[in-house]
């Protein structure tokens, strides 16, 4: 049957969300139609770049949003996050041991319907396309099977939400894509919520000092929370940030982490480690269609330049064991959560990352 609820609407690039009534078709073959329960987390980054203009919402209007925690109307009780990458479990990516970024994910050529080329969503008689497959700014959404992970029946939804997109983008690209070493020393740019999930995982692997970078000094004091061992503001220098890292580092780091988007910083981050065995991180989601030209010795003389989305975890089988490792107080979620909102407040929500105010806001429904 046909659910009717609230959800909230971009019609427009760079216009507001509206909120509205939709109605939500009954899920097909292999999908689940998902009820958000109390919470979800927004992704504030990604979708304020989709509100730039960025790529992945091409097709609007669309009903946007990244990570839900949900109960299944199917099987009610069942806690689950949408996933933003699937875990089709059959292309040749999720056969390989290491890579994550399973073939049915529409990255490149988003067609902002679910894997049978179909929409489930309809408001004032027009279809509403789905964005990456989850769309949670809404009460009800239905995503593909292979787009959904169960979790821990007893997880707090308002926390593990983060486990679907920005924890798990920071904390894996330390531990999982860098592979950071016990007693290392790291550079991590950028203190936004996916930058402080690095530090975490940095700091749970063991690195022996973490240097935190970052414009806005209002930043520091969480950093240093998570873990940051000191804390650089590139203005208070003369000298570029990697020669400043360079000294404090005696001659580079050993692992250096890109996590805001801009193209200098990949490359002060490239440049800060050292040169023959530094490994650097890109995190942050580059501006659409731009490139960085670079002097290819830079690689050559040893350094290893690498990236990953969603810090590289295989989506359906990571998350669940990320949900178990919280609850088992492996690492805390605390420090990312800055402000609780209901749904209808989802403009104010993005009015505070844009000021740099917040870390993450959790929607309630
Ligand atoms: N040098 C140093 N820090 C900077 C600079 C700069 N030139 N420009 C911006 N920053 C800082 C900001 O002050 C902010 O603290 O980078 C941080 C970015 O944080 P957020 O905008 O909150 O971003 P976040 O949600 O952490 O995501 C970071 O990772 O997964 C990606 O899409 C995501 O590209 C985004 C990036
Ligand atoms: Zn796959």
């Amino acid at each position: 049957q046909v659910i009717k609820c609230k959800a909230a609407v971009l019609w427009e690039l760079n216009k507001p969300f509206s909120i509205e009534e939709v109605e939500v078709a009954p899920p097909k073959a292999h999908e689940v139609r998902i009820k958000t329960k109390e919470y979800v987390q927004y992704n504030p980054s990604e979708t304020k770049k989709n509100l730039c203009g960025g790529s992945a919402v091409k097709n609007l209007p669309a009903n946007t949003g990244n990570v839900e925690e949900s109960v299944l109307s199917s099987s009610p009780g069942d806690k689950v996050i949408p996933l933003f990458i699937p875990q089709c479990g059959k292309c040749n990516v999720c056969k390989h041991p290491e890579a994550n970024l399973c073939l049915k994910f529409q990255l490149k050529e988003p067609r902002g319907t679910l894997n049978d080329g179909t929409c489930r969503f309809t408001c004032r008689g027009k279809p509403i396309h789905h964005f990456l497959g989850t769309s949670t700014f809404t009460q009800y959404t239905v995503v593909d099977e292979m787009s959904v992970a169960k979790i821990h029946a007893d997880s707090p939804l308002e926390k593990v939400c983060l486990i679907g997109c920005g924890f798990s983008t920071g904390y894996g690209s330390a531990v999982k894509i860098a592979k950071v070493t016990q007693g290392s020393t790291c550079a991590v740019f950028g203190l936004g919520g996916v930058g402080l999930s690095v530090i975490m995982g940095c700091k749970a692997a063991g690195a022996a000092r973490i240097i935190a970078v970052d414009i806005n000094k209002d930043k520091f004091a969480r950093a240093k929370q998570v873990g940051a061992t000191e804390c650089i503001n590139p203005q208070d220098y003369e000298k570029p940030i990697e020669e400043v890292l360079k000294e404090v580092s005696g001659g580079g780091v050993d692992f250096s982490f890109e996590v805001i988007g801009r193209l200098d910083t990949m490359m002060s981050a490239l440049l800060c480690c050292q040169e023959a065995y530094g490994v650097s991180v890109i995190v942050g989601v580059p501006p659409h269609a731009q490139n960085i030209s670079m002097n290819p010795m830079l690689l050559l003389t040893g350094r290893t330049w690498k990236g990953a989305i969603f810090g590289g975890f295989k989506s359906k089988e990571s998350v669940p064991k990320l949900v178990t490792d919280f609850m088992a107080k492996k690492f805390s979620l605390d420090q990312l959560i800055t402000h609780v909102l209901p749904l209808e407040k989802i403009n104010e929500g993005f009015d505070l990352l844009r000021s740099g105010m917040s870390v993450r806001t959790i929607l309630t429904f």
